[in-house]
């Protein structure tokens, strides 16, 4: 199955429309909870990473037997030093950001947690690449 779903850069009250339909998606396919729980988790943060931090994005599923991938790619300022951005505590999180509730820098630490496989890549000036894959069982 294959799913695709937009996201735009400063849409607070957007951030979670995609990890929340891939939830209802993953329900209907009677996949254990604990598994919907990882992949809703992980696909939240990085949706949210893209309305806080980028201008646009796009999240492309692709729901298998027994693993999910998920690729968020997004047009924005990209991640200088990817691996201090994936240490916990580290944001760069606008005033906004922060008087949203978020910005605490445990976005891509809670993905890494919750996912399989993580590849960030990130051209700065122009944008990033999140993959992950999770597996499951149903
Ligand atoms: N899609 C992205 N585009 C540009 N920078 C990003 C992106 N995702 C993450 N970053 C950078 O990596 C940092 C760490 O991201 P992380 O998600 O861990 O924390 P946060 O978004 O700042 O705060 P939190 O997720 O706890 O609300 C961000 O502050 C930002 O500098
Ligand atoms: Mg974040």
């Amino acid at each position: 199955m294959h799913f695709e779903f937009q996201v735009e850069g400063g849409n607070f009250s957007k951030a979670g429309t995609a990890s929340s339909q891939l939830k209802k998606i993953l329900k209907q396919l009677n996949v254990d909870s604990r598994d919907i729980k990882r992949v809703v988790v992980a696909l939240y943060e990085a949706e949210v990473n893209v309305v806080a931090h980028a201008y646009q994005g796009v999240i492309i599923i692709d729901i298998d037997t027994e693993k999910i991938r998920i690729r968020i790619e997004d047009e924005g300022p990209g991640i200088k030093d990817i691996d201090l951005a994936m240490q916990q505590g580290f944001s760069t999180a606008s005033e906004l950001v922060r008087e949203m509730g978020f910005g605490a820098g445990m976005g891509l630490p809670n993905i890494k947690n919750n996912t399989d496989e993580l590849t960030v890549t990130s051209e700065v000036g122009k944008g990033t690449n999140v993959h992950m894959l999770i597996n499951f069982s149903i």
